[in-house]
């Protein structure tokens, strides 16, 4: 998998795949991860990157130009299956969308900031526009970020125990249940009995009814859907 990330802060996304599971997977070339200073395509000679919103409205829009440049640079070196923008007004992003994006070749995934990007860039080449929860960032970094750091971990081979992922919250559309480690007891703190019993049929229904009771407790409506 190849992603491009555009963005005017580079420093804000390189941080999270400079760790762990994410690093690891872009060392061992499960995905490339390319991130590109938008600030870099603006032909101006102020390099400016937003202008005002027509109609009056607050705050700065990014414009077309460097984006658009981008965009068709990135386009003409070969095909893209999604070219995402990462906005509070779209749909929410799950762990279904995490499954759908983690089978895709080539994506990009466009940062906004201020008061977001010029409409028309919307309408003529993003494909798909993901919000990760309904509150307002300052800019789609931390989103993007997010998306890519669920998406790159269900790519084959990235988990070192593949089972893990299908384990995950959300997989089977219920929460985890709970995990213990050692000690069995911790000053009186025990760890469920069955746990302990190696009976893997039992442990098994008890994880299940579990997960079953964490997520009617927690999230009830997801036993709806
Ligand atoms: N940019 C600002 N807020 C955002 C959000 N909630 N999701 C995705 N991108 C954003």
């Amino acid at each position: 998998m190849r992603i491009d990330l555009l963005t005017l802060f580079p420093e804000i996304v390189e941080s999270p795949f400079s760790h762990s599971m994410i690093k690891r997977a872009i060392e061992k070339e499960y995905v490339e991860l390319f991130i590109h200073n938008i600030r870099d395509y603006s032909t101006d000679k102020h390099r400016s990157v937003d202008d005002y919103a027509f109609g009056g409205a607050a705050g700065m829009v990014m414009m077309i130009q460097p984006i658009e440049d981008l965009i068709l640079k990135l386009k003409s070196e070969r095909d893209y299956d999604e070219i995402i923008y990462m906005t509070p007004d779209a749909k929410v992003f799950d762990q279904k969308e995490a499954n759908n994006l983690s089978m895709l070749q080539n994506i990009i995934i466009l940062c906004g900031h201020y008061k977001g990007v010029d409409q028309r860039i919307r309408d003529h080449y993003i494909t798909k526009e993901i919000s990760i929860g309904d509150y307002v960032l300052t800019g789609g970094e931390l989103a993007a970020a997010v998306v890519i750091d669920s998406v790159v971990r269900l790519i084959p081979g990235v988990l070192s125990d593949e089972t893990s992922a299908l384990t995950d919250s959300f997989q089977d559309g219920l929460l985890s249940p709970p995990v213990y480690t050692r000690p069995a007891n911790h000053n009186g703190w025990v760890v469920p009995e069955i746990l302990l019993s190696g009976n893997e049929k039992k442990i098994n229904e008890w994880r299940e009814n579990m997960s079953m009771e964490i997520t009617r407790k927690v999230r009830p409506e997801l036993l709806e859907e």
